[in-house]
């Protein structure tokens, strides 16, 4: 279940650190290849040696390993590992993690790691209840990490209550699940476009749009996480890409992006077209910058193809094909009308009339009609989760 699996397992300063030996048994054997950072506490609980033999790698604890003048680089260990899995997590740590604090390798592999980060925590009755602690938790699921309740019985102190470590089979069953979850477009091909195109009228200008980019690049990261190999074909930002299943393409204009898209639409199992493409292009691009005259100046322009049209006229059979509508009036009715002239499988409807949300802004509001006519409104949210609620719709179309 776990095959070929890196999992980088932080170990801090707890009772429960002995179950760690357990834990690495079980992910081991499992398929999982499994490196251990122990914070100095951690080293009190249980030996360094005892879990290097485990885990078959050297432990590290140290920003800098005297003996034989190495620098353990934690850039390296985030990037390495699949998944960043702290068991048993602290008090301390988890408070230290939630501030940004990275005076040890442990605390500063986190800062570094890309991979998702799963946190155990382990601690007293009181220290667990604590409002500090509690806020530390909300603030790291704030940050996307995951938390693995700790159990309630008998403590180390003697006290009752909530606070045991999660036992190692439990721990193992929530990596299975989140692997089995995490990856449900392995293998699948995905084309997003994002971002604005500008249309030169001349060498120093150009029409565009206010689009940041920002709702196209976290679809892009939404379908890498879940194993899709993503093109993601964008326009002008200063947006960058994360996951390295990701390969970009970058354009200017509208006619750049019907070309990038044409090159690679055919061989997609997902295209989502998020980009805001212009309409219209100046009929002529000058040459020369055009120089101030007339009072009245009258620009021509000619429209552009609609690249989503172009592509829905073509889609391969099985493809999952996804629009954005950005409307300000008639907005289910206009959505509906794109979703079908266009040959989609669902529409992201953006109305221009939620305040908070769309262009530019971090957050979006989006309601989903797809072509049985099922119509779902989400709340306001992050982008990041936006693109979420999106790729699941997709997930649900691709297994359809
Ligand atoms: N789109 C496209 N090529 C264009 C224009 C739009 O591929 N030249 C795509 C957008 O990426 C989006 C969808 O078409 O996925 C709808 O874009 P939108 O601007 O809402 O609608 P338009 O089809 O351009 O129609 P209108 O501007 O009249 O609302």
């Amino acid at each position: 279940m776990l095959r070929n699996k890196k999992i980088l397992l932080g170990v801090s300063g707890s009772i429960a650190a002995y179950k760690t030996a357990l834990l690495i048994r079980l992910l081991v054997k499992d398929g999982a290849e499994v490196r251990v950072v122990m914070t100095p506490a951690a080293k009190n609980f249980i030996t360094p040696l005892t879990l290097a033999t485990l885990s078959k790698n050297p432990v590290l604890s140290d920003f800098y390993t005297a003996s034989d003048s190495t620098w353990n680089n934690h850039v390296e260990l985030g990037l390495w590992a699949d998944l960043f899995l702290i068991a048993p997590a602290s008090g301390n740590t988890l408070g230290k993690l939630a501030n940004g604090i990275s005076d040890n390798l442990l605390s500063a592999c986190y800062l570094s790691a890309r991979c998702p980060v799963w946190l155990a925590p382990a601690m007293d009755l009181d220290m667990w209840q604590h409002d500090a602690t509690q806020r530390n938790i909300r603030r790291l699921e704030s940050f996307g990490n995951y938390i693995i309740d700790p159990g309630t019985g008998e403590l180390a102190s003697g006290l009752e209550g909530q606070g045991r470590l999660a036992e190692p089979e439990e721990i193992l069953e929530k990596l299975r699940e989140h692997f089995a979850y995490s990856l449900r477009l392995n293998g699948k091909k995905a084309l997003v476009t994002a971002g604005p195109t500008y249309e030169n009228l001349d060498p120093v200008r150009f029409i565009g749009n206010y689009s940041s980019g920002k709702m196209g690049f976290s679809i892009a990261e939404a379908l890498a996480e879940q194993g899709a190999e993503v093109t993601l074909v964008s326009g002008p930002t200063h947006l960058k890409t994360h996951n390295a299943g990701i390969t970009r393409v970058n354009i200017v204009s509208a006619e750049d992006m019907l070309n990038a898209c044409l090159d690679v639409h055919k061989d997609q199992d997902i295209v989502v077209m998020s980009a805001a493409v212009a309409d219209y292009r100046p009929e002529n691009i000058a040459q020369q910058k055009i120089k101030k005259k007339d009072m009245l100046f009258l620009l021509k322009l000619t429209k552009t193809t609609d690249v989503l049209k172009t592509l829905g006229a073509d889609k391969p059979k099985n493809q999952v094909l996804v629009g954005f509508a950005l409307e300000t009036e008639n907005e289910l009715k206009n959505a509906k009308e794109k979703l079908k002239t266009k040959n989609l499988d669902f529409i992201v409807l953006n109305s221009m009339n939620d305040p908070g949300a769309g262009f530019s802004s971090d957050m979006n509001k989006i309601t989903i009609i797809d072509k049985k006519n099922k119509t779902t409104s989400f709340p306001l949210k992050d982008k990041a989760e936006v693109a979420k609620d999106i790729v699941e719709k997709i997930i649900e179309l691709t297994h359809a």
